[in-house]
């Protein structure tokens, strides 16, 4: 079965835009976790926009599924995340400007920072996913390193329309299908609604779609429990990609 993780960064977005103490995260979660989220995704970002450090050990110990921590390679966000020791980090790449995660993860020309990163988060049972273009000499520098994990970035493709939609579709169906050729699980999110999520569905061996920002918006009109609901009822419909 395809898993859901859902990102609740949008939910402290609202929080931070008052700075008063609700929406309240732990609640968040658990209307994700009823309505049948198998993780929940944070990130705690360099400039702490939304996630604030005390939501990442609140939610450590409160969660009842599995934290997936998105998180630059940055030695202060890495000495948390081998403080909290969430199940999973996924490293992404962090421009202080940007509105979200702008490409993916240059995991090819940062061999030598990302391995002791990778091996000392491994080293405390940390579970570790890069998050990369559907690019083969991103994944096969993912296999290099050895990590279980990656993500595919699906924000090209969401964004896109038409044939360079249709190009970028086969890029992450191919980008699938060698990742797993390569041994590494495969999840995929960015940028994935209701609307684009039928073509994502075409991607192979997915193992997890993390899902923030359309899951968030979606719940101002029917509620989290019910957004979260609606995205997995549309997951419902896959078949193991392809065809
Ligand atoms: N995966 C990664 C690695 C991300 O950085 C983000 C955005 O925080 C997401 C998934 C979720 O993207 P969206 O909010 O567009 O669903």
């Amino acid at each position: 079965m395809l898993k859901l993780g859902v990102n609740i960064d949008h939910v402290a977005t609202l929080r931070q835009a008052r700075g008063t103490d609700y929406p309240d995260m732990t609640a968040a979660a658990r209307s994700c976790e009823a309505a049948g989220a198998e993780g929940i995704t944070i990130h705690l970002r360099e400039d702490r926009r939304h996630i604030q450090d005390a939501d990442v050990y609140t939610l450590r110990e409160r969660l009842q599924v599995p934290m997936n921590l998105e998180m630059a390679n940055s030695p202060e966000i890495v000495g948390i995340a081998l403080d909290v020791k969430p199940h999973e980090v996924c490293l992404v790449p962090e421009k202080r400007e940007e509105l979200t995660t702008e490409g993916g993860l240059d995991v090819a020309g940062q061999l030598d920072e990302l391995r002791p990163t990778i091996e000392s988060l491994a080293a405390e049972g940390v579970s570790v996913s890069l998050f990369i273009d559907p690019d083969p000499a991103q994944i096969e520098a993912s296999a290099s390193l050895g990590v279980p994990y990656v993500e595919l970035h699906t924000g090209t493709f969401c964004d896109a329309e038409g044939s360079v939609a249709e190009a970028e579709l086969n890029r992450l169906i191919e980008g699938a299908r060698l990742a797993s050729s390569a041994g590494i699980k495969v999840n995929a999110g960015h940028g994935i609604n209701l609307d684009n999520i039928a073509g994502i569905l075409h991607m192979p061996h997915l193992d997890t779609l993390n899902i923030g920002h359309s899951i968030v918006a979606h719940a101002v009109f029917v509620g989290l429990e019910n957004a979260v609901r609606a995205m997995i009822a549309a997951m419902g419909a896959y078949r193991g990609g392809e065809a």
